[in-house]
């Protein structure tokens, strides 16, 4: 399973860097704006970081003017995956650049049938969005098993990226389906560390040591 991060956070995809467990980063506009840095600067600057495939949005509605922005993007980095969002015209955009060798992530997929036509169209990535789904008294985890399931079906090359990620049990869940990709925000990341047993037990062998060396005068 990959993981991704979903954030254009410099300093938080340096730390999920450094930890060597981050294989890959997605952003969108709303992720890019929080920021206030320049656009392509912050794209490049996640790509020498990461050095994995890197998810970059499209602003254009038009299916011409998505693939003129896909191709810049593109040029950036090696790294780089233009995100289209799920709509007709997306969909022509994405068939027009997986021709090309561009890498694409088709974005806000909300159903199978979205996400069949994502991987007809030949997207490198498909990400539906959990969170938004539960957010709406629907279930966004049995969205991405059924997708998972269809995909085996017919052994679609794209990859499902398990996206609006908002607790650890969404990660628990979709890694039991055979998800390939999961990008979550920091903050969820961070939160995969823990348990309080852990803390208990180091805090119970670091005290248990210092009595030892205590008795050992050591
Ligand atoms: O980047 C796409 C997706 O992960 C957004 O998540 O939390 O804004 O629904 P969220």
């Amino acid at each position: 399973m990959k993981i991704f991060l979903d954030t254009a956070n410099l300093d938080e995809i340096r730390q999920g860097v450094e930890w060597g467990i981050v294989d890959g980063v997605t952003t969108n506009p709303t992720l890019i704006a929080r920021e206030k840095a320049d656009f392509e600067e912050r794209v490049k600057e996640i790509c020498e970081l990461v050095k994995g495939p890197v998810s970059a949005e499209v602003v254009a509605t038009d299916a011409e003017g998505m693939v003129k922005e896909a191709r810049h993007l593109a040029s950036l980095s090696e790294y780089v995956v233009v995100k289209i969002p799920m709509t007709y015209e997306g969909i022509k955009a994405v068939k027009i650049l997986s021709a090309e060798g561009i890498k694409t992530n088709v974005t806000l997929v909300f159903s199978v049938t979205q996400a069949i036509l994502a991987a007809k169209a030949g997207a490198t990535y498909v990400s539906p969005f959990i969170g938004r789904i539960d957010d709406v008294s629907s279930d966004g985890l049995k969205l991405v098993d059924e997708i998972v399931q269809v995909y085996n079906n017919y052994a679609f090359e794209t990859e499902i990226i398990a996206a609006s990620i908002r607790h650890p049990m969404h990660v628990v869940e979709v890694a039991m389906m055979g998800v390939d990709i999961v990008t979550m925000p920091f903050a969820v990341l961070k939160k995969l560390f823990l348990h309080p047993l852990t803390d208990i037990g180091i805090e119970r062998f670091l005290k248990d040591w210092e009595t030892y060396r205590g008795s050992r005068k050591l």
